[in-house]
């Protein structure tokens, strides 16, 4: 049976919400709509506009609050607006009827002044059992507000990015918990999407060193991992997708 992709953020968002273990995990999230995006920008000051069914960091939008309105920036490009009224009607004008979502804004840490966050990737193992393989951080290309591969964002290792943030210990300790939590994330998404065999975790760390889930895909790319060093990470990764049928030995 092929491996099956769910892409509904709003859907996969809302299956986490039903175990409240990751209420704190999870920043707000709402579908796009005028009063709440008003609502949410006066709560947070800041929050991201995603597709509901985007990937690749593609129409992704952050809006920030300003002294003398609303900053909007999509790519590389940076728009003002100083109602709200002229910032939702110019984002509906890109986003047409589709559902958006606006999720509150995590200030991610940064590294060389780019922003970056992680992706973790959890799999079936070879004795059926969910483990999480591979972590990975991604920095995000100076001038963007995503730090996707495909949108130019850089892959490197953990310690990497984390070691101005954090000692060699504390790194240790966080790597654990994000290998823990990565495997309460797919025995809950489970529960609803009894077939996934894998999932890749998109989780921002803020500058109080708090992690969020950004996003759960699952079907994420065993590749990434060929980007580290570290060659026995995508062995592992490689070796379980061959085991599930994700890759090779096609029929
Ligand atoms: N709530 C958020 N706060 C801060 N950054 C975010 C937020 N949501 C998304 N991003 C940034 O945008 C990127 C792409 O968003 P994501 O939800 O993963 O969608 P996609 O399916 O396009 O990868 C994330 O990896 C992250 O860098
Ligand atoms: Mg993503």
């Amino acid at each position: 049976m092929a491996i099956q992709r769910i892409t509904s953020k709003w859907d996969k968002t809302n299956v986490l919400l039903r175990n409240s273990a990751f209420h704190r995990l999870i920043p707000e999230t709402a579908k796009l709509g005028k009063t709440r995006l008003g609502e949410m920008l006066n709560r947070y000051g800041m929050v991201y506009v995603k597709p509901n069914r985007g990937t690749f960091g593609n129409g992704v939008i952050r809006v920030e609050k300003t002294s003398v309105g609303y900053k909007y920036q999509t790519g590389t490009q940076t728009r003002s607006f100083p109602q709200l009224d002229s910032l939702y009607a110019h984002m509906r004008s890109v986003t047409g009827n589709r559902l958006f979502l606006i999720q509150k804004g995590i200030h991610l840490l940064k590294h060389s002044r780019r922003r970056f966050d992680f992706r973790v990737m959890v799999q079936v193992n070879l004795k059926g059992k969910w483990e999480t393989t591979g972590i990975i951080g991604r920095l995000a290309h100076p001038k963007k507000i995503v730090t996707n591969y495909h949108s130019g964002g850089t892959p490197l290792p953990f310690e990497r990015l984390m070691s101005t943030h954090m000692n060699t210990s504390q790194q240790q300790n966080y790597l654990g918990m994000l290998r823990k939590m990565g495997v309460q994330v797919a025995h809950q998404l489970q529960s609803a999407y009894p077939r996934i065999k894998e999932i890749g975790i998109d989780v921002a760390i803020d500058t109080k060193l708090n992690p969020w889930i950004l996003e759960v895909n699952t079907k994420p790319d065993p590749y990434l991992f060929r980007k580290l060093k570290d060659r026995r990470v995508f062995r592992k990764v490689y070796r379980y997708a061959v085991a599930y049928g994700r890759i090779g030995k096609r029929a």
